[in-house]
């Protein structure tokens, strides 16, 4: 899969740009602040129709303008197709190959992507609901039926939190009236939570295999998943049933009364990255959970992989500059295993050795493609 062609308008500091790339590494360079970032952010919106952790919509707008558009062509199992989106002040419109499509669920995933960044420090040493974010975010594109159950979950989850903020109102109907909510908290609730452990346990795998060779230790990190529903780590391979989902919701019954909302459940549960059996976000060196965090980016490309055959185009955000010489140098002999990987960096020298394919020069929010 790859991108062939990407046409923006009003993103962010671009206002009007046409770009055409080859497969292949696609180097991203120039100086600080021109518009490197948001030119993968571009890519990622199409495959995901949200903008990206701590970013609003509305962000992405280019100041003063009502609106903006990405459209992209795209080369993905021996056919092309066009997809495009336009997002102004409550408005979105979403195409494929011409044809409106109602939902930006329609089209999430269409499009394979996974972007490493700077900030994915934070999936390691951030808040439990940058996990949760992660999670939900890699599944997702991997399997359109996860982001429909998450869709459902947070509906019954709101039903259920605003009965329980005011269940005195409902005396001896309680039970008649969470019901309902109650059984598909527990349909959805209980498929998210298979996949994400299953997610989980690919993930250590993929760190296992990794981390000691891009860091040069022995030992690797360990992620466990942590369930509020089972109320402790789960390690094996395991589903959850409904039953069982519903067994915990009635056992937190007078909890989630006296708290007056749903306290246990997919929204309350963390995965942690362990070393040495200790929390690695406050063990680690910055240039450790940056590793970390990288090869966390790894496993959601390989679950992507594993479950839809498709390689998802790669967007390394000055990934390199962030290391030091020999943790850049192992990372450069990892190869990449999709048709196209696009780098930013301000320095072209610094990521020459990814032996591109193009060169994409970014200067004030105009990208020219010079062919490598
Ligand atoms: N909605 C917007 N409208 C106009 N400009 C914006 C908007 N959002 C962000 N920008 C600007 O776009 C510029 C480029 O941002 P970007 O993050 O892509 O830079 P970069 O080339 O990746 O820089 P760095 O090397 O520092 O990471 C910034 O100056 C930013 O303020
Ligand atoms: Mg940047």
């Amino acid at each position: 899969m790859y991108v062939e062609r990407l046409h923006l308008v009003n993103f962010r500091n671009y206002r009007e740009s046409s770009l055409e790339f080859s497969p292949g590494v696609q180097l991203i360079v120039g100086k600080n602040g021109q518009g490197k970032t948001n030119l993968l952010e571009a890519v990622y919106y199409l495959s995901r129709f949200k903008p990206r952790p701590f970013s609003k919509p509305s962000d992405l707008i280019h100041h003063g303008q009502p609106y903006f558009a990405v459209g992209a062509l795209v080369y993905s199992e021996h056919r092309r197709v066009v997809v495009k989106v336009m997002v102004g002040r409550g408005v979105k419109n979403f195409s494929l190959d011409g044809e409106a499509k109602g939902s930006a669920s329609e089209l999430r995933g269409l499009v394979k992507t996974v972007m490493f960044s700077p900030e994915d420090v934070m999936i390691v040493s951030g808040e439990p609901y940058l996990r949760r974010n992660f999670l939900d975010s890699a599944i997702e594109i991997a399997d359109a039926g996860y982001g429909l159950c998450l869709k459902a979950y947070r509906h019954a989850l709101v039903q259920r939190n605003s009965i329980l903020g005011k269940w005195e109102r409902y005396g001896q109907g309680l039970p008649r009236v969470l019901e309902p909510w109650d059984l598909m908290v527990a349909e959805n609730g209980s498929y998210i939570l298979t996949k994400r452990v299953e997610f989980i346990q690919n993930a250590d795998k993929v760190m296992k295999e990794n981390y000691p060779q891009l860091s040069g230790h022995d030992y690797s990190p360990t992620l466990t998943y942590w369930c509020s529903i089972r109320g402790k780590a789960v390690r094996q391979d395991q589903n959850f049933t409904q039953d069982e989902y519903l067994s915990a919701l009635n056992e937190s019954r007078s909890e989630d009364l006296n708290a007056r909302c749903t306290t246990k459940g997919p929204h309350r549960d963390d995965f942690r990255v362990s070393f040495y059996g200790k929390d690695a976000g406050r063990l680690l060196s910055q240039g450790e959970k940056r590793t970390v965090a990288y090869c966390l980016r790894m496993a959601e490309e390989r679950y992507i992989y594993w479950k839809t055959g498709q390689n998802p185009i790669l967007l390394l955000d000055d990934v390199i500059s962030e290391l030091d010489e020999e943790r850049a140098g192992r990372l450069t002999g990892l190869g990449f295993p999709s048709d196209q990987v696009f780098i930013t960096d301000t320095r072209v020298d610094r990521v020459s050795s990814f032996n591109p394919e193009g060169i994409i020069r970014v200067e004030g929010g105009v990208a020219r493609v010079e062919r490598a």
